[in-house]
């Protein structure tokens, strides 16, 4: 997480032409272990400052955070999205790197392709995607293979 890579912009619309609140771009270094959830932490305490209700808050952690991860052991290095519009929390990670070939398959629990150094630091149960999914209203995949994937997730307030 380079810290001078997070932005801040008002009075902006989403794609959808709703007002966005908060927005913050976060640039993700690949395989930096020791700035790794610092994002999720930000996000977290945003999400806190804007009085967004508890539960919500503890799931939208869980996935910025297991998102960030994704993009520190997986991926060659990318940004981190983080919106708010009045009825919306959207979280977006585009990377560059390997993309996932099956995308179905990446999102079965317990599938990995994570390498010794990262299942040594704890990282690689294969649980990283299932958790998204069951936290978000809904998510979204894109994937080239060798050119890099996007994740949009995205909580209905
Ligand atoms: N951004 C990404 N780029 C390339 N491959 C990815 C990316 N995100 C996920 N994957 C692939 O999907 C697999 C499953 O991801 P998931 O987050 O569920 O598990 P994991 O990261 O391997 O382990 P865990 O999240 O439990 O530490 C990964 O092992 C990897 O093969
Ligand atoms: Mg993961």
């Amino acid at each position: 997480m380079n810290p001078e890579g997070s932005k801040s912009f008002d009075n902006k619309t989403d794609t959808a032409g709703k007002d966005v609140l908060v927005r913050h771009v976060y640039s993700i270094e690949a395989e930096n272990f020791s700035s790794a959830g610092e994002v999720s932490r930000r996000t977290k305490n945003l999400l806190k400052q804007l009085g967004v209700d508890g539960e919500l808050v503890r799931k939208a952690a869980i996935a910025c955070y297991e998102a960030e991860m994704n993009l520190v052991i997986h991926s060659w290095g990318g940004r981190l999205i983080f919106q708010v519009t009045p009825d919306k929390i959207q979280i977006i990670t585009e990377d560059t790197g390997p993309g996932i070939p099956n995308i179905e398959l990446a999102m079965k629990e317990g599938y990995s392709t994570a390498s010794e150094q990262a299942r040594e630091m704890g990282f690689g149960a294969g649980m990283g995607l299932p958790n998204i999914k069951r936290c978000a209203s809904y998510i979204n995949i894109q994937s080239k293979v060798g050119q890099g994937t996007t994740l949009e997730i995205t909580f209905q307030i």
